[in-house]
């Protein structure tokens, strides 16, 4: 789907994203959503405040996983995935933060493989993932699933792409200070669940995702692995669809 703008894009993304809440709160029941960091949901982030801050929109039945955070990362720190989910969303809606759960940075690396599995089993616990919404790198990662990541991959310690360590160098005061390692959901974690919306915005985006959606499907580009997905949607501004 294209819209004209960020803007307009972003508030049709998070009324979906109400719309979930809505409904299962309707039923009784929690909306497990699976979210993403970057600048591209910001914008999302911001309207899902504004819903809930004037029409209402409770937070209460909702539980969420982050798809990704760095390793290693003090969860204080300005950069962590947590310190950036709590300043654009959770810490302004009535989110119980025992439902909050994002990769911990702070493990020691001998208990991250543990801590990947029980990531995992907790998603199926609570039934799955109704919605994962998703950016996209420019190496055509989504989390931080880099090119050779495996279809079938589930959450796990990756080695970060050095693109992606560039991309990410205003945010640490260059380069050498990013970590080279993250913890993710893997390809296969976020295939599982029942609906996935991938966002881009602007010209920078236009080439990757051209790759993603009309490339030949490949690890060196995962997103492609989204054209195998029957539940997947593109949303876009025209700047990221002018390639298309
Ligand atoms: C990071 C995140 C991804 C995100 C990507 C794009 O690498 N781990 O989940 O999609 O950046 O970031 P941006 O939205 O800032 O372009």
């Amino acid at each position: 789907i294209v819209y004209p703008d960020m803007l307009s894009a972003s508030k049709n993304v998070a009324k979906r994203i109400a719309d979930i809440i809505k409904q299962k709160a309707a039923e009784g029941k929690q909306a497990i959503l699976g979210l993403a960091t970057g600048a591209t949901p910001v914008t999302v982030y911001n309207e899902l405040v504004r819903l809930h801050k004037e029409e209402g929109l409770s937070f209460k039945n909702v539980v969420s996983f982050n798809l990704d955070e760095y390793f290693p990362m003090a969860p204080t720190a300005a950069q962590s995935y947590k310190v950036f989910m709590y300043k654009h969303l959770f810490s302004h809606v009535d989110i119980d933060p025992e439902n909050v759960h994002i990769p911990d940075g702070a493990l020691k690396q001998d208990d991250v493989a543990a801590f990947c599995v029980a990531y995992e089993q907790k998603i199926t616990a609570y039934g799955g993932l109704d919605l994962q919404v998703l950016g996209i790198g420019r190496t055509g990662h989504i989390g931080f699933n880099e090119p050779g990541s495996a279809p079938n991959s589930g959450t796990r310690l990756v080695s970060l792409d050095e693109l992606t360590r560039s991309d990410a160098a205003h945010d640490f005061g260059g380069k050498a200070g990013v970590p080279v390692k993250a913890i993710t959901m893997g390809i296969g974690t976020i295939f599982k669940a029942r609906e996935i919306i991938l966002m881009a915005w602007s010209a920078k985006k236009a080439e990757i995702i051209k790759k993603a959606v009309e490339g030949e499907v490949s690890a060196d580009i995962p997103a492609t692995y989204l054209q195998h997905s029957d539940h997947v949607e593109f949303v876009l501004d025209t700047g990221a669809a002018s390639a298309l």
